[in-house]
């Protein structure tokens, strides 16, 4: 038997991928970029056995049996992996052994918490150790696993370029900085509602990209500027205009959302109730300390440096107080230089 485990990350998007102009391929309309966490607190973990005892490929997530071979995306990554494998000749063990696949997320999964992102990584990751290729170009295949996945492949910001090519080989993911070159940054995770979504990501942005109006215009006209301008902020550790880019892009990213027809509603009253809070502790503060973002759920991520987590996570708890039912839930800080915090 040849086994191999893992874990990856997730990342938050600061400018959100959103609609895909190949389905198949998952090449996305826009650019995009993130920052990926520390896996002290929230990942991935996924293991992965070959043997030449095991009949057929089989995989189970969270302790749940799940498809694999018919699931047209776990079964592209194994194949482009194992299409490098080949290439590279003198495999570690005959290709052709079944595998058995485990793999945990140790947070909410498809909660708009990005575990897709996590997850697809951690299997593109594991199986090219299996395989003996982790050295090779792997963010083109973790991409066709789910599009967030390829930035999760490498630490700090992230920037995911959509690429120009209809085959897809330069819709690569890359490094901005590394963590330690904004070491302070930190991530608070404020679970509102850790219930799996209604819709998806991959059909709430079809539907977007097939009845929005919007989307379009947010793609060709907006995205390109903004990515241009957060990645000034990220280099020079601006984080007023960072924080102003980020809010901006997340209020975009549900408006567009918002756009769909019939609509995809991912915030709920209390997430509005936490941007409402961040706007208004930076406005006190006099200066722009926190911001938030929201992915394709109703939880919130909030961007802030190190030296504001306690002032944040104090203002928090008076105005989400634990024991409201319906409120905040928990609030989970993730560095990104691997140092960790509780809060609650
Ligand atoms: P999220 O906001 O959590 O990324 P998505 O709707 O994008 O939600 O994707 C959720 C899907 O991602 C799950 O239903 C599952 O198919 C896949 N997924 C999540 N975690 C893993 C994992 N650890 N390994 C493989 N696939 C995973
Ligand atoms: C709102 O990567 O989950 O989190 O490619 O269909 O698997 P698929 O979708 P996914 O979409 C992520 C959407 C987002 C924004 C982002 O992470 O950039
Ligand atoms: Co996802």
């Amino acid at each position: 038997m040849f086994q191999q485990t893992c874990i990856a990350p997730v990342n938050i998007a600061v400018i959100k991928y959103w609609g895909k102009r190949d389905e198949e391929l998952i090449l996305p309309i826009n650019d995009s970029l993130s920052m990926t966490l520390s896996t002290d607190q929230m990942c991935a973990k996924t293991t992965a056995s070959a043997s030449s005892n095991f009949k057929e490929n089989v995989m189970w997530l969270n302790g749940e049996k799940v498809a694999f071979d018919e699931n047209p995306r776990s079964a592209r990554c194994l194949k482009e992996i194992k299409r490098i494998a080949s290439a590279k000749g003198q495999p570690k063990f005959p290709l052709n052994l079944k595998l058995h696949i485990c793999s945990e997320n140790n947070f909410p999964t498809a909660a708009g918490l990005a575990s897709s992102a996590a997850g697809y990584a951690c299997l593109v990751y594991t199986l090219a150790c299996l395989y003996g290729v982790e050295d090779e170009e792997l963010t083109q295949i973790a991409r066709q696993g789910s599009g967030s996945a390829c930035r999760s492949l490498d630490g700090g910001f992230v920037h995911w370029k959509k690429g120009d090519n209809p085959n897809g080989s330069d819709s690569l993911a890359h490094q901005v900085i590394s963590p330690s070159s904004w070491s302070n940054m930190r991530v608070l995770i404020l679970v509102v509602n850790d219930s799996k979504k209604k819709t998806s990501s991959t059909k709430g942005m079809r539907l977007c990209v097939e009845t929005s109006e919007l989307i379009n215009h947010r793609a060709e006209k907006i995205v390109p500027q903004r990515i241009e301008n957060i990645t000034k902020a990220i280099k020079t550790k601006n984080f007023t205009d960072f924080a102003e880019i980020t809010m901006k892009d997340s209020n975009q990213f549900h408006a567009i959302a918002l756009d769909t027809f019939p609509p995809c509603i991912y915030m709920n009253d209390v997430s509005h109730s936490i941007a409402e809070f961040v706007h208004r502790y930076n406005e006190l503060a006099g200066e722009t300390k926190v911001a938030y973002t929201f992915d394709a759920g109703p939880n919130a991520c909030l961007y802030l440096e190190e030296e504001n987590v306690a002032g944040v996570v104090a203002g928090l708890k008076l105005a989400f107080p634990n024991d409201n039912a319906g409120n905040v839930e928990y609030v989970k800080g993730i560095p990104i230089n691997g140092q960790s915090y509780e809060a609650y």
